[in-house]
């Protein structure tokens, strides 16, 4: 009998289509289609008449899940807590990232109590062991260097570690899999090996997946739906902090980030990261403006900056580096119908400092106030931190979480808030709370712009 073909986008999006087609609906690549054997059909449960037993809801006991602390503070609170046993846990990054750096170093934490097995598929022992020096790890535990699936899976039997770590998913092989390692068929296949086995023995196991952009290899993302917990690891090589984020996570909150900096010795957890992302100036710089966002439940202040000058193209340029170039056009467009300042003819380039990506629209009237100010040349006050989205007709509207960004600013000295008008009431009723520092209520955005840039 014919095996079933499956057609998927290979690499970034792992679509799974019904026909083939010549763009990915999903993430508009062209030419990435790629036929996949579909995975085995276990039968072995209904060979072994093992049935499922079927149980009421309510005769089902929450017991807690029982977790394994890493040691890494900020990488368990990512994880909520410390890792699950028994769950999957894909690690993605870009290669060179750091994510076999903070995998070693969390697995010679948790070998102080568990049964730790680090498998090592990209990697010689001789090149784990130097790591482990650099990182100047006293703890053992056990190691492989292993790329057959096979292997890997008797290993594991043999060892019955608690925590299981596989370096990388896409190094891994199956033989009885067709493909080369790393391409759709195959870390699909091992992935789900490694699921069950996880599963079946209650092995704690982290995944870890290269992202690759060219689609060569096949990307984390296809995985995301069959692993129990995704956390990307992002960052820019050139900088050295990183930013480990939940993106799903069956046993805790995705909206936690982990801050680390890629030191010599490893990676260093970050534990007040705000005044990692700013510069703090007497006067700020023309088109410098602080913003407070909220990462999960921690306020981060970062500084956005803006650059806008004339244009020597017939089009003018418009790039961002950490903000969505859609928001940018939309503050901009802002800018001009309600503010009356105009963007014509100028290029305009806008950049979050360190590295970090606003998801946060808190963060538009920082833009809105960091383009203005460059353009006009003229500087905000250096004590000032500006949060409030911007609505399309002009209007700030207010942010969640309004009193932690002020604490986590007046924590790091800031004196001026310039929010929208509807946290400033919200904020009156205890006004002692934040007395000595000055509240500035916006309703919109010509508002905002005179409160912010005469002054300074
Ligand atoms: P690595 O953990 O191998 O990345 P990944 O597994 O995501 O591919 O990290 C590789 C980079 O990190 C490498 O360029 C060297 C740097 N590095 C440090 O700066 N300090 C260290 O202590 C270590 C081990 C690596
Ligand atoms: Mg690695």
């Amino acid at each position: 009998m014919a095996k079933k073909k499956t057609l998927f986008c290979c690499g970034s999006c792992g679509y799974e289509a019904q026909k083939w087609m010549g763009r990915c609906p999903a993430c508009d690549e062209w030419n990435t289609m790629a036929e996949v054997e579909a995975l085995p059909y276990r039968q072995s449960t209904v060979r072994s008449g093992v049935k499922t037993k079927v149980v009421s809801l309510s005769d089902v006991s929450a017991a807690a899940e029982e977790r394994y602390v890493t040691g890494v503070d900020e990488f368990d609170r990512v994880l909520g807590g410390g890792v699950v046993s028994g769950s999957v846990v894909l690690l993605g990054g870009d290669p060179g990232i750091g994510k076999s750096t903070l995998l070693l170093q969390a697995a010679a934490h948790l070998a102080v109590n568990y049964n730790v097995f680090y498998a090592s598929g990209e990697e010689s022992l001789q090149q784990l062991k130097m790591r482990a020096e650099r990182l100047h790890i006293k703890e053992s535990f056990n190691t492989a260097a292993v790329t057959d699936l096979e292997v890997l899976l008797e290993s594991t039997e043999m060892i019955k570690p608690v925590v299981l770590v596989v370096d990388s998913v896409q190094s891994i092989y199956n033989s009885e899999i067709e493909g080369v390692p790393g391409s759709v068929s195959q870390v699909r296949a091992v992935a789900a090996e490694l699921i069950r086995l996880a599963k079946e023995q209650n092995i704690a196991v982290f995944l870890v997946g290269h992202v690759t952009k060219e689609g060569t290899m096949a990307g984390p993302r296809l995985l995301e739906h069959m692993v129990d917990c995704v956390l990307y690891l992002e960052g820019d090589r050139y900088h050295s902090f990183r930013i480990l984020r939940g993106v799903k996570n069956r046993f805790g909150s995705t909206n936690e980030i982990g801050v680390f900096m890629m030191e010599n010795e490893g990676m260093v957890e970050v534990a007040n990261p705000s005044h990692l992302f700013i510069t703090r100036r007497k006067e700020q710089a023309a088109g410098a403006v602080i913003t407070a966002i909220m990462e999960g439940t921690r306020p981060l202040l970062v500084e956005i900056q803006s650059l806008v000058a004339p244009t020597s193209y017939p089009a003018p340029k418009r790039t961002s580096t950490g903000i969505d170039l859609n928001r940018v056009a939309l503050v901009l467009a802002v800018l001009e119908k309600h503010a009356g300042i105009n963007f014509f003819g100028l290029d305009t380039f806008v950049n979050v400092v360190g590295g970090v990506r606003l998801y946060e629209t808190a963060g538009d009237l920082a833009l809105a106030l960091s383009l203005t100010s460059s353009l006009k040349g003229k500087t905000l006050n250096g004590d000032t931190v500006a949060v409030g989205e911007v609505g399309l007709t002009g209007e700030i509207r207010p942010v969640s979480r309004i009193r932690q960004r002020l604490n986590e600013a007046s924590k790091l000295g800031f004196k001026r808030f310039i929010m929208p008008g509807a946290n400033r009431a919200e904020l009156k009723a205890d006004a002692n709370e934040f007395r000595g520092l000055q509240l500035i209520g916006v309703d919109s955005i010509k508002e905002a712009i005179g409160v912010a840039l005469l002054q300074g």
